[in-house]
């Protein structure tokens, strides 16, 4: 059997959060025992929202390299690097413009739901419109088969897909290659507010390098059932962040299944379930926590730089052979 390709990559926007512990993280520090893995912080991507401000994508890449070593990505066995300075993938955006719409990039659900988000009236960048093509060129470039992400980024692979298809159709080549979205059993967790996904712009999110105490506080502070006001009172299950976290975090799945019957029937209370999850969310974090305090910057950048050295080859290697199926490549080194 060949060894698959894996690809995948964060924003540098802030840390990362639970949210993406469990819907991608982990898949990687499994997948890159078995395959070629590569990991991108996508500080590129990250710039069509934070134009304004490098200087805050700058300071968070290096938290996000901190995060991967942390939670158990390792350098000799996961190429990281740095989409900005691989200039291959730049030139594979400008030619899979032409192969998808602006309508298309319009309706992209994941796009859509952003700009409603950010409130861009009629001015959205055309560089935050087309970020979905550069994230084709970023999985095209390294011929990924599996992209783990979370669910929201589904229509990126489908848009991606489409692209391939046309491309190879169009240039008449097998250049291309497909992908598949690698899902994890937590698709997608809700942040402690209950109102939407856990995400670092809504701040709603436990981060990888929150401090127990923040931790803490901010379970004591999930969105339970508003109606389950005394003990005695029956609660709801349903909606209860509490509940959704023990699902995602807790290995005990007969003891979950007693406290939500206890809890719907009455006689559970709130404070009991949050001093479960707090201890249980504390002890998921301090190994990560104390990986993170033996890293250092010199480390980190070291790590980023070798990663990005073999990306870069391997990306040219790729744009080589599309201008050679457009027929542009004119002077062939
Ligand atoms: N869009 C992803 C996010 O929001 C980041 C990303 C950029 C990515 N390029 C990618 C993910 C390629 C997977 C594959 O976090």
């Amino acid at each position: 059997m060949t060894r698959k390709i894996v690809l995948t990559g964060d924003r540098p926007t802030g840390s990362l959060h639970l949210g993406h512990l469990v819907g991608s993280l982990e898949s990687r520090v499994a997948l890159q025992f078995s395959s070629d893995q590569y990991v991108m912080v996508a500080d590129v991507q990250a710039l069509t929202d934070y134009f304004e401000n490098p200087q805050k994508v700058m300071n968070n890449m290096l938290e996000v390299v901190a995060d991967y070593i942390a939670v158990g990505i390792e350098p000799e066995l996961t190429t990281i690097f740095i989409q900005s300075q691989i200039p291959a993938l730049a030139e594979l955006t400008a030619y899979y413009m032409n192969l998808t719409s602006i309508s298309r990039l319009e309706r992209n659900p994941t796009v859509k739901a952003e700009i409603a988000q950010k409130s861009f009236g009629e001015s959205i960048p055309a560089g935050f419109l087309c970020y979905p093509i550069s994230q084709t060129a970023d999985i095209t470039a390294f011929r990924a088969d599996l992209v783990p992400v979370g669910e929201d980024q589904l229509p990126m692979i489908e848009l991606s897909n489409e692209i391939v298809r046309k491309f190879n159709r169009i240039y008449n080549t097998d250049c291309l290659k497909e992908s598949k979205a690698h899902l994890s059993n937590v698709k997608r967790l809700v942040g402690i507010d209950g109102k939407a996904k856990a995400s670092k712009s809504l701040n709603n999110a436990i981060f990888l390098n929150d401090l127990p105490q923040v931790i803490h506080d901010k379970v004591y502070s999930m969105f339970t059932d508003p109606d389950h006001i005394r003990v005695s009172d029956p609660g709801k299950v349903e909606g209860n962040v509490v509940f959704t976290y023990l699902d995602a975090f807790y290995k005990e799945k007969d003891e979950i299944a007693s406290l939500k019957k206890k809890y719907a029937q009455g006689g559970l209370g709130d404070v009991v379930l949050k001093s479960l999850l707090n201890d249980i969310l504390q002890k998921k974090i301090k190994p990560i926590r104390e990986k993170r305090e033996t890293l250092s910057k010199k480390n980190l950048l070291e790590i980023c730089f070798e990663g990005t050295k073999k990306a870069r080859d391997i990306a040219q290697t790729t744009l080589q052979e599309v201008k050679e199926a457009m027929k542009i490549s004119f002077f062939k080194e």
